[in-house]
């Protein structure tokens, strides 16, 4: 991956950039307000033919100095055009409007991250999620997930499941290949990756590892699914030292969980797995390494995504480079026998072993 070696802009280029990066947060917030009140779509729906500003006051009932100042600032960014006074939408308008996977993150940048950003100084220095505040009074965002207002709960679960949801159906076949009978998932959230391994294979059990409020939400996703003898529940905080995992599993599954962890605390969970699976058993980690994406926008995606985890998260963890995690990886003493890239929008698979 090359994407960040060298200088890619004249200085023209870099200081018009720069002026990007300077007005980057009024820039979100114009597209999010022309994206959610309808002009985006009043302008797509007229085609090329385009539509005036009063055409557009018309059509979205919003006043003219509104759409007016909206307008102006989405040229300038790129959102929209204006020729012969007739606006319409530019190929980016077009993506903010109509692409799931920038949908999905503007919204989770608008509710969950954008007011504790304002706190990212201060959760940098104090390595602390200072930003967490503008919910209320939590050490980490896991255990108000469950207590969060139902748009910030819809935004930030829309996040976590667009990124692993398309992963899971290309992995099962993999994680399904020595035929484990018993899988303990760790991070198993709303219950989606028991769920479809207890439909994937009807000889498998399933056990979800979670803090209490998460472990809640799955058991009734499950209870609906009518899979509660297929799948058990195991409430912890994996960050307790002393706390162990239950024994004998073929298989321990974490898909982007271990990225909610400080080094260290990767290493500690790692060496809990050590003890609880097999000797010939298999741990599964599905994660979106920011050095191993095909596109730099995917890798730049990532690594944005990180200063969510500073400043709302835990304070200390991150979407991770691959080589500072796979050094958590040995230091719990597995190896890795097999790494798979590029797995649905941006996950690696790694299977790794008892060294
Ligand atoms: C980012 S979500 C990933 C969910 C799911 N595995 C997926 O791929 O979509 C991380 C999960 O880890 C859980 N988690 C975070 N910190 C934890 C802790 N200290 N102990 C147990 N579970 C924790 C959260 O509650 C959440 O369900």
């Amino acid at each position: 991956m090359n994407f960040f070696k060298k200088e890619k802009r004249t200085a023209l280029e870099a200081i018009e950039y720069a002026q990007w990066i300077a007005h980057a947060p009024i820039v979100f917030q114009a597209a999010r307000v022309m994206r959610n009140n309808g002009i985006m779509q009043a302008i797509q729906d007229a085609g090329k033919k385009g539509l005036t500003l009063e055409e557009i006051v018309e059509k979205t009932k919003l006043p003219h100095y509104g759409v007016r100042v909206l307008l102006e600032s989405g040229l300038g960014a790129g959102i929209v055009l204006e020729n012969d006074k007739k606006y319409t939408l530019t190929k980016t308008g077009y993506f903010l409007l109509n692409d799931t996977m920038t949908r999905v993150n503007m919204d989770f940048v608008q509710d969950v991250c954008y007011k504790g950003l304002f706190n990212l100084e201060d959760s940098i220095k104090n390595e602390k999620p200072e930003g967490l505040k503008v919910f209320g009074n939590w050490k980490t965002v896991y255990e108000a997930l469950s207590q969060l207002p139902d748009f910030v709960q819809k935004s930030w679960f829309g996040f976590d499941h667009y990124y692993s949801d398309d992963a899971f159906p290309l992995v099962l076949p993999l994680v399904f290949k020595n035929k484990p009978k018993k899988i303990l998932d760790i991070g198993g959230n709303t219950g989606k990756w028991s769920i479809a391994c207890a439909k994937f294979d009807k000889d498998v059990h399933m056990t979800i590892v979670d803090l209490p409020g998460q472990v809640n939400m799955a058991k009734q996703n499950i209870e609906k699914q009518g899979l509660s003898n297929r799948i058990s529940f195991h409430e912890t905080n994996m960050l307790i030292e002393n706390q162990k995992l239950p024994k004998g599993y073929d298989a321990i599954w974490m898909s982007q969980f271990l990225d909610c962890f400080s080094e260290k605390e990767i290493t500690s969970i790692l060496n809990k797995c050590y003890e609880a699976i097999n000797d010939d058993g298999f741990v599964f980690i599905l994660e979106p390494f920011w050095d191993r994406q095909r596109f730099e926008a995917a890798a730049f995606s990532l690594q944005q995504t990180s200063l969510y985890f500073t400043a709302i998260a835990n304070g200390n963890s991150q979407m991770y480079h691959s080589e500072v995690f796979l050094k958590c990886v040995s230091a719990a003493n597995f190896e890795v026998v097999e790494q798979i890239d590029q797995i649905g929008v941006s996950q690696s698979l790694l299977r790794c072993k008892k060294k």
